[in-house]
């Protein structure tokens, strides 16, 4: 299961991090000095992905400027000699073949996904959720390309989380077949603690085969009336065998308020040129604590 394209849904609304999200995406806001989609993008180019579906929705244009060029931008940066920041900015623009479609409605993370139908064309593809930061020595979605090419079979990221969080992420009950590799037997979305079958948690690192789209298709509405991926993963499950695999590097949960702020944190700590003030500050928040 070579793997090629990689889609990223961004139509959702952000509720979470309302209300900053009433007038910028989610994708949008900063981690030090660069938007969170940035770093999602960034990944799937380190897996070798040259292709990439981004589902973007009302309010979202500014995930599309910021990936195209800006010519203005660039004159004036190069006018003013400002040749560091002209790199960087051209860099952006020329990252990698970016697609677009529009979900017109935000009718789940499900339907996002049944809008890149067209563009997979058939084929296995990754799906990568902006609200997952994961800093990796090996990126992330690129783990799960070496396993679903391996064994010829989907894959899903999933992380041991805390048993009193069980109840925030889609839930897997599995088999160990090796360290870190699980099969999948069941999914349950946002189970109760006493009800989940494992505290195994499934982040937003998917790679899919084409048969999603009709389990999708013949997935009823759940919660809220959106059409979840993890109900149409369960219907998949019927007919073919799914696998998951413990992603190994630093996850920060940025769609939430808490974990946004730490992400900032931390990912200031690993810029050298920045480190050492965050440092001092900490430090002496800290002692004043
Ligand atoms: P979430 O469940 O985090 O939903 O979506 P959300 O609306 O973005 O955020 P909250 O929970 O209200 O704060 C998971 C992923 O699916 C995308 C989101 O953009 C996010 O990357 N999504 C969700 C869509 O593309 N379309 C949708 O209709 C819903």
């Amino acid at each position: 299961m070579k793997i090629k394209k990689a889609v990223i849904p961004a139509a959702g609304l952000g509720t979470r991090m309302l209300p900053i999200t009433k007038s910028m995406p989610k994708e949008m806001l900063p981690i030090v000095d660069r938007p969170v989609i940035h770093y999602v993008v960034e990944e799937a180019i380190r897996a070798g992905i040259d292709d990439i579906l981004i589902i973007t929705g009302k309010g979202k244009r500014a995930i599309e400027d910021y990936f195209d060029r800006s010519f203005e931008l660039e004159y004036y940066l190069r006018e003013r000699g400002k040749l560091r920041e002209l790199k960087q900015v051209k860099e952006i623009g020329e990252m990698v073949d970016i697609y677009y479609v529009r979900q017109k409605r935000p009718l789940g993370l499900g339907d996002a996904i049944l809008h890149a139908e067209k563009h997979v064309n058939g084929e296995p593809f990754a799906v990568l959720l902006g609200d997952d930061i994961i800093i990796a020595k090996k990126p992330a979605i690129g783990q799960l390309m070496k396993v679903a090419e391996e064994k010829n079979t989907p894959v899903i990221g999933v992380e041991k989380i805390p048993w009193e969080k069980v109840n925030r992420y889609g839930i897997v009950k599995a088999k160990e077949i090796e360290e870190g590799l699980y099969r999948v037997e069941d999914l349950v979305e946002k189970p109760l603690p006493r009800e989940a079958p494992s505290n195994i948690a499934i982040i937003g690192r998917y790679i899919l085969p084409p048969e999603i789209f009709d389990a999708l298709r013949e997935t009823p509405p759940g919660k809220d009336g959106e059409i979840q991926l993890t109900d149409a993963l369960r219907l998949l499950l019927k007919d073919r065998s799914l696998l998951a695999k413990e992603v190994e590097g630093k996850r920060y949960d940025v769609g939430d308020k808490v974990g946004f702020i730490i992400a900032n944190v931390e990912l200031g700590l690993l810029r050298e040129d920045i480190r050492k003030r965050i440092l001092e500050y900490l430090k002496r928040l800290n002692r004043e604590n």
